[in-house]
């Protein structure tokens, strides 16, 4: 026992700590549990007799040496040297870093946007600021026509000729589209839109739509019901929904559709007004008169297109109440959507 000591001093004694990487391999070859002390230690236990005392003492003196030359290496080399900084106390808790949240119309819009790609459709974007061609014109608003007034339109003022204006609604990367590409078109166009209303808790000057576009040979109201109501029932759940007949220019028929909210608790009541039902979008089947303003064949052609709000669908889904509250960015509200 007293040789593996007097070896293991010598080894000890041997190893050269030339930098960070050779102390560990001292601390792993002579400190660690399975290093060459801890071994020592183990065959100790086994000793009985008188001698135990003695080896005792040469072991524990080997200990300490082989401590003494790591903590003077450690001293050397470790990457913790000692600064004339006052020492930071490392078991405080660290200050969180906040990381931001998405809005909830972001969310909301990217659930409907997932829903839609899941059957075919793709994203397509264009400008907030629009020409009278993209937001009226080519959609079927004659010009003078009382339809005009159905969107309140904030005007640019332009030295130019040309009319612009802050678009009124998505329907205007319809047009885009439909100049620009050739059938079939399956595309959702989400948005920012503008209109000069009134503020208050329930409607804004400017929100967010989305809106589709489908245009294929043979393409049918009966396609756009059915593709309406699978987009409810993955975002809504399975849920009654009706079409009412209404106007836009540029689908012919137009119609709206509700969805069954119910009266059962005092929100649904009151967004319902006590029907159960409550508007969600617009919708019909392309004007004719539209496919030819951008060059597309009505004699082949047919399509669908339908818009609904977020800002609305977000509020019905998380419970909000006021639309202004989505616009202030008071991180207190916005926190609640990660
Ligand atoms: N653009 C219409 C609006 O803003 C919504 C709509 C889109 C209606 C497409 C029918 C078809 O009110």
């Amino acid at each position: 026992m007293i040789e593996r000591i007097n070896h293991l001093k010598e080894k000890m004694k041997a190893f050269d700590i030339s930098n960070s990487e050779t102390l560990e391999n001292y601390r792993l070859k002579f400190l660690s549990k399975k290093g060459e002390l801890t071994e020592l230690f183990d065959s100790f236990k086994l000793i009985t007799g008188a001698e135990k005392k003695y080896i005792g003492q040469q072991l524990n003196s080997v200990r300490i040496e082989i401590e003494t030359k790591f903590n003077e290496a450690k001293e050397k080399f470790s990457s913790f040297k000692k600064s004339s900084h006052p020492v930071t106390d490392l078991s405080l808790p660290v200050s969180a870093f906040e990381l931001g949240s998405s809005h909830p119309i972001t969310n909301v819009k990217n659930e409907i946007i997932k829903i839609f790609e899941s059957i075919g459709f793709n994203v397509a974007k264009g400008p907030e600021i629009e020409d009278d061609w993209h937001n009226f014109s080519a959609l079927n608003f004659p010009e003078n026509h009382p339809a005009r007034d159905m969107q309140d339109t904030f005007f640019i003022d332009s030295d130019s000729s040309e009319k612009y204006a802050l678009r009124t609604h998505t329907s205007s990367v319809q047009v885009r589209l439909m100049e620009n590409s050739i059938p079939p078109i399956r595309s959702l166009m989400p948005g920012r839109v503008f209109r000069n209303e009134a503020v208050s808790a329930r409607s804004n000057c400017f929100f967010h739509q989305i809106e589709g576009l489908y245009i294929d040979e043979a393409v049918s109201f009966s396609d756009l019901k059915q593709t309406l109501y699978y987009f409810v029932s993955q975002f809504f759940g399975e849920r009654e929904i009706r079409f009412r007949p209404s106007y836009f220019p540029f689908t012919e028929p137009s119609a709206e559709m509700d969805i069954y909210l119910g009266t059962s608790t005092e929100q649904d009541y009151r967004l319902t007004k006590g029907t159960g039902w409550l508007e969600i979008l617009g919708c019909g089947m392309v004007d004719p008169n539209v496919l030819i303003n951008c060059k597309i064949d009505p004699e082949k052609f047919t399509g669908y297109a339908f818009g609904m709000g977020i800002d609305r669908i977000t509020m019905l889904k998380y419970g909000i109440k006021d639309i202004r509250q989505m616009f202030e960015n008071d991180s207190r509200f916005l926190e609640q959507f990660i």
